[in-house]
């Protein structure tokens, strides 16, 4: 029960649709905000047709705004401190993330830090602080779905890891056409980081029918629409559906989280600076071999809503197989190029084992590894994916 106590409490407000943009200003009035800081990226500060709807909405509907647009990908502590006393000085009393999970995260910490003391890392793990003024969240990519989840992942420069606030957005506006035109290489990756979520939870250590259903539906929008988006990067259906998509499964991983292929593909990332989505696509048909072992009708599940066929007593070895072979296969379709084009090696990448075991999802895999059998897995990693 305790669960679902949670799911509830894990999701926000949100609007979803083709236009919804224009609800910033609208629902900034309605809670009274009079000045809002807008948290982003450089590149995207200066897209009228990103932040430049968010402005025209507060523009709209009277609302003063400041922009503060230093957020890169791995959001550091130090920028979350930038943030404060920007915000600070500037008296804002509303913050909206816009981008992907970075500037929604970092949304989120700065809005922590608004009424409550310094450093940030007493708040990891925590809600044991007052809250601050309503944040809202505008995702414009498809993969994270951290509108809708309270994580806050950050990077730690003190510990040089990744931590993680807990702050639960306000409000969610996922409007989709802030991401038509996106390019085909980062919706490939947002998106196989969507799904990767998703195959993770519904194959984790915990199973809770409403998670599955979030997850195993948004892996169905995903086999229809990724490859669509990455081949016509303004198809508007395509586009949709991945907004919905990537909403679904944050909704659903948020509260369950990612196992194995995370703990791999984070260490990948933060081991050879490769971006989150491929680093966690690389690992994942593994994963699911892996999982087949202890989790068989999870993974079946998993084909299920992929829409594959297999005979009813397939062995858990070779339902595994199937699935990692398609999960493979679709990454081709999505043109996610192979490690060694990267610059990483086989043995290199059996190297990152002891980091692995240290990761922060490495606690909640379905089934025990040692290390040995984890330097395996990670030659079957780095083998099973070639160009
Ligand atoms: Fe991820």
């Amino acid at each position: 029960m305790s669960y679902y106590t949670n799911f509830y409490e894990q999701t926000c407000y949100t609007y979803m649709g083709p236009g919804s943009v224009k609800q910033v200003g609208i629902s900034a009035k309605e809670k009274g905000i009079t000045k809002m800081m807008i948290v982003t990226d450089p590149f995207l500060a200066k897209q009228e047709n990103v932040v430049g709807k968010v402005k025209k909405s507060l523009e709209d509907n009277g609302i003063e705004y400041v922009v503060f647009d230093k957020i890169n990908v791995d959001p550091l502590d130090t920028i979350v401190y930038e943030g404060e006393e920007f915000a600070k000085a500037e008296k804002v009393n509303g913050l909206v993330g816009v981008g992907g999970g970075s500037s929604m995260d970092a949304a989120k910490s700065i809005d922590i830090l608004m009424t409550n003391p310094r450093p940030l890392s007493q708040y990891y793990y925590s809600w044991d602080y007052k809250p601050g003024p309503p944040v809202f969240e505008v995702p414009t990519t498809t993969g994270t779905g951290s509108e809708n989840t309270y994580y806050s992942v950050i990077s730690d420069t003190t510990l040089n890891v990744k931590k993680v606030p807990l702050k639960k957005p306000d409000l969610a506006i996922c409007d989709p056409e802030l991401t038509y035109g996106l390019p085909a290489g980062l919706t490939a990756a947002t998106g196989m980081d969507a799904f990767a979520h998703a195959a993770e939870t519904m194959t984790g250590m915990i199973q809770c029918a409403l998670t599955d259903a979030l997850c195993g539906f948004g892996i169905t929008l995903l086999m229809n629409n990724l490859p669509t988006a990455v081949e016509q990067p303004d198809n508007k259906e395509a586009r949709d559906n991945l907004m919905i998509a990537s909403n679904l499964i944050g909704r659903g991983f948020g509260v369950m989280g990612c196992h194995l292929g995370h703990a791999i593909g984070q260490c990948i990332g933060a081991r050879y600076h490769t971006t989150h989505g491929i680093s966690c696509a690389w690992p994942l048909p593994a994963t699911m071999e892996y999982s087949a072992i202890s989790e068989p009708e999870k993974v079946k599940m998993v084909a299920d809503y992929m829409g594959l066929k297999y005979p009813e007593n397939i062995s858990n070895e070779r339902i595994g197989k199937l699935v990692s072979e398609a999960i493979s296969d679709f990454m081709h379709v999505v043109h996610i190029k192979p490690m060694s084009e990267y610059g990483i090696d086989r043995d290199g990448l059996i190297g990152i084992a002891d980091i692995v075991m240290e990761d922060n999802c490495w606690p909640v895999i379905p089934r025990e590894l040692t290390k040995p059998e984890l330097e395996e897995l990670l030659g079957k990693v780095y083998d099973s994916y070639q160009g």
